[in-house]
């Protein structure tokens, strides 16, 4: 081990220079434009883990490409571990908010700023290269590994499963690795055992057949982004509850103990206030902000759209008005059931006057699990020794789809073990990746080997 903390240490900024090189990729998976990006992006990442004597693979799919990585396989069974990550990131829109572009990573301090730094390519990279420490320094790695790298995860993940359905025997594995989420404080280590699911819709309401004149036509006929500001004003009451019949139905409650544990993790609700820039806070009454943000479900507007966007007036009944929604579920909501309750109750509450549309969009489970396993245990053991500090136990707010797949298809739980710092700004402009964060990841990767081999 000492050979590879070493070698670790010693490589640092030709790792930096690395992560920048994947970085400069504008591998934006929910624009069509961008689609030569993540194939050139998945090309990169397959000659990349080559170099670093891994078995890769560039499978392409009905989507985009997935990069299949596995180290050398020696005689016998061995331990067999996936480390999933994902290389496509979020739209960078708006891009006057960014102090640099965020396709050319700008380094400050110890802080890596670009978009896809924190979510995901920085904390993937991190195992790769703990992963080519310990080919390089001819160290045994005590498990066999596979790299699975998506490009879609930011839009749903639906090219994967199917994916993980055809390779079934080959990635067969004892446990899933993630690094995709986050830690409380640098030299805070965490273990997530909690995200929250997720279903997405478009609801289009339609009035008059064409754009009119507000001053000809307004009052004698149903105004689309009037009827919609209504309608989705409906759609939770004033202490912050959502009103679909049956959305709670599910929800299981924190016990006291999380709730407990929750409660000694740093931060608190004026720091989370000022650190978001409202006057004031909101969400369900009886909740603390991070239980309203891990434990507890939400209906959320993402986009709304209606009438003129451009510079000065127009005098108009828009045509129509369109709102992208999604809701955050957590165990045990399912999101069929709730997709279904959502669209019945936005139908119901629909006015005569206009015409109504709704695209269902994806959906993804919740996920919940013990922090109690033996390969949890071997994680946290993992956490202590690259951090040298005590790890905290969380649920995270965020979803990663294919979690639950992981599970059903290959009966394999996940441990996440995020790397990114609360003001990562994950989808945000000037989005960020702490370098220390960056370094402590590798050791952990490089640690966790060791002691996920030890559980068989
Ligand atoms: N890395 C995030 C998920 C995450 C972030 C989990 C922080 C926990 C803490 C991931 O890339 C993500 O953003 N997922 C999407 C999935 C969606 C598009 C289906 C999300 O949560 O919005
Ligand atoms: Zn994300």
């Amino acid at each position: 081990m000492k050979a590879v903390l070493n070698y670790l240490k010693a490589n640092q900024p030709r790792f930096i220079d690395e992560l920048c090189e994947l970085l400069r990729f504008p591998s934006v998976s929910a624009q069509p434009a961008h689609k030569p990006d993540l194939e050139n992006c998945a090309a990169w990442l397959t000659q990349h883990c080559r170099q670093l004597g891994l078995d890769a693979e560039l499978c392409p799919t009905k989507g985009h490409p997935i990069v299949l990585a596995r180290t050398p396989r020696r005689a016998g069974r061995r331990p067999h571990f996936l480390v999933y990550g994902h290389y496509d990131v979020q739209p960078p829109e708006p891009f006057e908010l960014w102090e640099s572009p965020p396709f050319e990573p700008a380094i400050h301090g110890r802080t890596l700023v670009a978009r896809g730094s924190a979510d995901n390519k920085g904390q993937h990279f991190a195992h790769l290269k703990a992963v080519e420490a310990y080919v390089k320094t001819g160290t045994d790695l005590p498990c066999d590994l596979t790299f699975v790298l998506e490009g879609e995860e930011e839009v749903g993940s639906q090219s994967l499963p199917p994916f993980l359905r055809q390779r079934r025997e080959e990635l067969r594995c004892d446990a899933v690795v993630i690094s995709d989420t986050g830690m409380p404080a640098k030299n805070l280590p965490a273990l997530t055992y909690a995200l929250r699911g997720v279903v997405s819709l478009e609801v289009t309401l339609r009035g008059p057949s064409r754009d009119l004149h507000s001053g000809l036509f307004g009052g004698s006929v149903e105004n689309p982004a009037m009827a919609l500001s209504q309608l989705l004003a409906k759609m939770r009451d004033a202490k912050g509850r959502v009103t679909i019949p049956g959305f709670y139905a599910d929800v299981v409650a924190l016990t006291p103990l999380e709730r407990k544990q929750l409660r000694r993790l740093p931060g608190s609700e004026e720091g989370h206030r000022r650190f978001l820039g409202v006057p004031a806070l909101f969400g369900e009454a009886g909740f603390s902000s991070l239980e309203r943000t891990t434990a507890r479900p939400t209906f959320e507007i993402n986009g709304l759209t209606s009438g003129y966007q451009g510079e000065g007036g127009k005098t108009i009944v828009p045509a129509w008005a369109r709102a992208k929604i999604t809701m955050r579920l957590v165990p045990s909501q399912r999101p069929e059931e709730i997709m279904k309750a959502a669209i019945a109750w936005l139908k119901r509450l629909c006015p005569p006057t206009v015409r109504m549309e709704i695209a269902p969009g994806h959906g993804a489970p919740p996920y919940l699990v013990e922090p109690s396993g033996v390969h949890a245990q071997a994680a946290l053991r993992a956490l202590r020794a690259a951090f040298r500090r005590e790890p905290v136990l969380m649920r995270e707010g965020g979803s990663i789809p294919i979690v639950t797949d992981f599970k059903k298809t290959l009966g394999a739980d996940t441990l996440l073990l995020g790397l990114a710092l609360p003001d990562a700004n994950a989808h945000s402009p000037n989005e960020k990746f702490d370098l220390d964060c960056f370094a402590a990841g590798q050791r952990m990767s490089a640690w966790l080997w060791q002691e996920l081999a030890k559980t068989k």
